[in-house]
C-alpha cells in the first residue's frame, strides 16, 4: 500500500468535454509575468479546441515573458505600464480603450497582478475571467500558493471564475484540485497547480461564453 497520493490526477468541476461555440471569440488577455495561461489559451486556439482569436495581449511589466511569448506567436502586444498614470482608474481608462480599439469582447485576466477599478469592470461586465491559484474563496491574493502550504490544507487547486470589483472574487466558472504533497514547496506546489491551470482555462472561458450564447466548435478535454 502506498500512502503517496498521486499528484497526476486531479478533480475538475463541472466535468465538461464539449462546448458549442458559435463565432470566434474575440478575447484580450491581460498578463504581468511569465505567460504560461496565454500561451496555453493560444495554443487551445492554434489546435482547434477553442473558437477563439486573440486581438491583443497586454502588458504592464516591461520584462514580462508575456510579451515574448505573444511576439513568438504573432499576436499583437502593449505594454502599458502602471507606473505612468497618475491614479488606478487613469490606468485603467487606458486599458480599456486599448481593449476596446481591438474590438475585444472577452477579457481574460491571465496573471495579471494589479488590482482593477470600477472603470474597467463597468465596461466589460460579466465579460473579465481571471484565473487564480487557489480554490477560492480560500487564499484571494497574491500568495495564495503560500498561504494554502502555511494553512496546512491537504488539498487546494485553481479557479476560473468571472472577474467582479472584489479581488479574487465572483461567480466560478470551474475549479480544479490538486493534492498537497508532504514535501511541497511553493514552487513544486504552484507548478502542478499550473498544469491544472492550464487544463481549465480555455474550457472554463469556452463554457463562460456558451452560457452566454456565442460560440459552436467543439472543444475536447485532453
Ligand atoms: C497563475 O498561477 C495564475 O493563477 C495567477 O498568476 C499566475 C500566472 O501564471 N493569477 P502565468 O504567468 O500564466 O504563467
Amino acid at each position: 500500500m502506498t500512502l503517496r497520493p498521486d499528484s497526476t490526477p486531479s478533480l475538475v468541476s463541472p466535468s465538461i468535454s464539449d462546448c458549442q461555440l458559435v463565432a470566434p471569440l474575440k478575447l484580450g488577455i491581460m498578463a504581468s509575468g511569465n505567460g504560461s495561461n496565454f500561451d496555453v489559451v493560444a495554443q487551445a486556439i492554434q489546435d482547434g479546441q477553442l473558437n477563439a482569436q486573440i486581438q491583443v495581449l497586454i502588458y504592464n511589466n516591461p520584462s514580462a515573458k508575456a510579451a515574448v511569448r505573444a511576439a513568438d506567436r504573432g499576436v499583437e502586444a502593449v505594454l502599458l505600464n502602471h507606473r505612468n498614470y497618475k491614479s488606478r482608474e487613469e490606468f485603467d481608462e487606458e486599458i480599456v480603450q486599448t481593449l476596446q480599439h481591438y474590438d475585444v469582447e472577452w477579457v481574460i485576466l491571465a496573471g495579471w497582478m494589479r488590482l482593477l477599478t470600477s472603470v474597467f469592470m463597468d465596461a466589460f461586465p460579466d465579460k473579465i475571467i481571471n484565473i487564480h491559484p487557489s480554490l477560492l474563496p480560500s487564499f484571494k491574493g497574491i500568495h495564495a500558493v503560500e498561504q494554502a502550504l502555511a494553512s496546512g490544507v491537504k488539498i487546494t487547486g485553481c479557479t476560473a471564475h468571472i472577474a467582479c470589483l472584489e479581488m479574487d472574487s465572483g461567480p466560478i466558472l470551474m475549479q480544479a484540485a490538486v493534492p498537497v504533497l508532504p514535501d511541497d514547496t511553493p514552487e513544486t506546489l504552484h507548478a502542478r497547480i499550473q498544469i491544472q491551470e492550464h487544463r481549465i482555462l480555455p474550457l472554463a472561458i469556452a463554457l463562460a461564453a456558451s452560457s452566454s450564447k456565442t460560440i459552436l466548435k467543439p472543444i475536447h478535454l485532453g
